[in-house]
């Protein structure tokens, strides 16, 4: 937590889901009450494919949806790729940009990462920017080089419009069941505040930063409570409304 931060949980179906999913939506936006509400923001990032039907059974409760990518440019001739404008136009409030999987599936660099964070802000989305250390990294004791450099590469100088949010994804902790500890995280988070204040001043202290991978309703209390986490970005435990709402209550007692 950061004090004055409202946190936010967010949700990051990848590949996952069909029209047969939209009741888990629908029992999330349902499930989202006041009490929650007051507590934290929450967001779920499905597929492309499902974003307008998700936002429309969303339409009439607090939960956003979103993204999971989005390309840099406004349109053109970028065959399977969408815009942002296209996401806005579908109902998305948000968009994750640099995921690890993108970066690793897609060979996409810190730099055009930036460029797709560039053109989800400007056109007022909320724009996750995933960074993260691999095992190797980590084990190599370059973990702080990597989310500095990350950092510095993945993110724009200014912006304007839409809300920037970090995620902090070490890699070799999502999907794996594997979490650092909450000394490991609270070390990272400190430092990538500091990175974020160095660069831009008060406006870095105001910056959600959110902890992804592995986070499940057993240790979300534990891993939400560490000072700098603002929120989490949650994979496999978003499919279902009662996982991520499981994690969203571990707000209610911190
Ligand atoms: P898991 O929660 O499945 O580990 O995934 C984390 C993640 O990659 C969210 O973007």
């Amino acid at each position: 937590m950061t004090p004055g931060i409202k946190p936010l949980v967010a949700g990051n179906w990848k590949m996952n889901g069909t029209s047969a999913s939209l009741g888990e939506i629908g029992a999330m936006n349902t499930g989202f009450d006041a009490g929650l509400q007051q507590k934290i923001d929450m967001l779920v990032c499905v597929p492309a494919t499902l974003l307008f039907q998700a936002s429309e059974v969303a339409r009439n409760g607090r939960l956003q949806t979103g993204a999971q990518d989005c390309h840099a440019r406004s349109s053109g001739a970028h065959t399977g790729d969408i815009s942002v404008a296209m996401i806005a136009d579908a109902g998305g409030s948000a968009v994750i940009v640099g995921h690890s999987e993108r970066r690793a599936d897609h060979g996409e660099t810190s730099e055009a990462v930036r460029e797709k964070a560039v053109a989800g802000l400007g056109e007022g989305l909320q724009t996750i920017v995933c960074i993260g250390e691999t095992e190797e990294e980590r084990k190599g004791g370059k973990t702080l080089d990597v989310l500095k450099e990350q950092l510095a590469l993945s993110l724009p100088d200014q912006w304007q419009g839409g809300e920037l949010v970090v995620a902090y994804e070490p890699v070799w902790a999502i999907g794996t069941g594997l979490t650092p500890t909450a000394d490991d995280v609270a070390e990272a988070h400190a430092f990538m505040r500091a990175e974020l204040v160095g660069r831009y001043g008060e406006i870095g202290n105001a910056i959600r930063l959110l902890y992804g991978g592995s986070v499940k309703p057993g240790n979300a209390k534990e891993l939400m409570a560490v000072a700098n986490v603002d929120g989490a970005l949650v994979g496999g435990a978003s499919l279902k409304a009662a996982d991520l709402l499981g994690i969203a209550a571990a707000y209610l007692e911190i």
